[in-house]
């Protein structure tokens, strides 16, 4: 099995973000993890992060036929973005939803989601674990 780990913008300022909100878990944790995770369940992971919705769509589109799904962190373009959405329709691939917080707690405009509706299933408010949470996911249902 082949998983695509996506994360968008201001991921990369995991561990001194908004401590509070998103714990002190860096991106790089997050990726090792992940990775012994995958490793221990024979699995292949690639994990990327951009800043740039267009790198992100590229991403998803070169992931079409070489991977079995995708995990992704959408973050501020979960409520944002319709061509994020519409990438992930194009290519078809089954998708799981990860947020660190719990979006239903937080400000109102973080409670809509252009990807909840399409996803396989969505993780929200358990930190960092909840990449874990979906990769264990990801690993029965892709
Ligand atoms: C987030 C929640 C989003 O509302 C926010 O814009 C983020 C991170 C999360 O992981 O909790 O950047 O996706």
């Amino acid at each position: 099995k082949r998983i695509l780990v996506l994360n968008g913008p201001n991921l990369n300022l995991l561990g001194l973000r908004e401590p509070d909100v998103y714990g002190a878990t860096t991106l790089a944790d997050i990726e090792s993890t992940l990775k012994r995770q995958a490793q221990a369940a024979r699995c292949e992971l690639d994990f990327f992060q951009s800043n740039a919705e267009h790198e992100l769509i590229e991403h998803v589109h070169q992931a079409a036929g070489q991977y079995n799904g995708i995990i992704i962190n959408p973050a501020a373009f979960t409520h944002t973005s319709v061509a994020l959405r519409d990438a992930l329709l194009g290519v078809a691939l089954p998708f799981i939803e990860v947020h660190i917080s719990n979006v239903h707690a937080r400000e109102d405009f973080r409670r809509h989601s252009f990807f909840s509706d399409c996803a396989v299933g969505v993780i929200s408010g358990f930190g960092a674990q909840g990449y874990e949470l979906a990769l264990t996911a990801a690993l029965k249902q892709f």
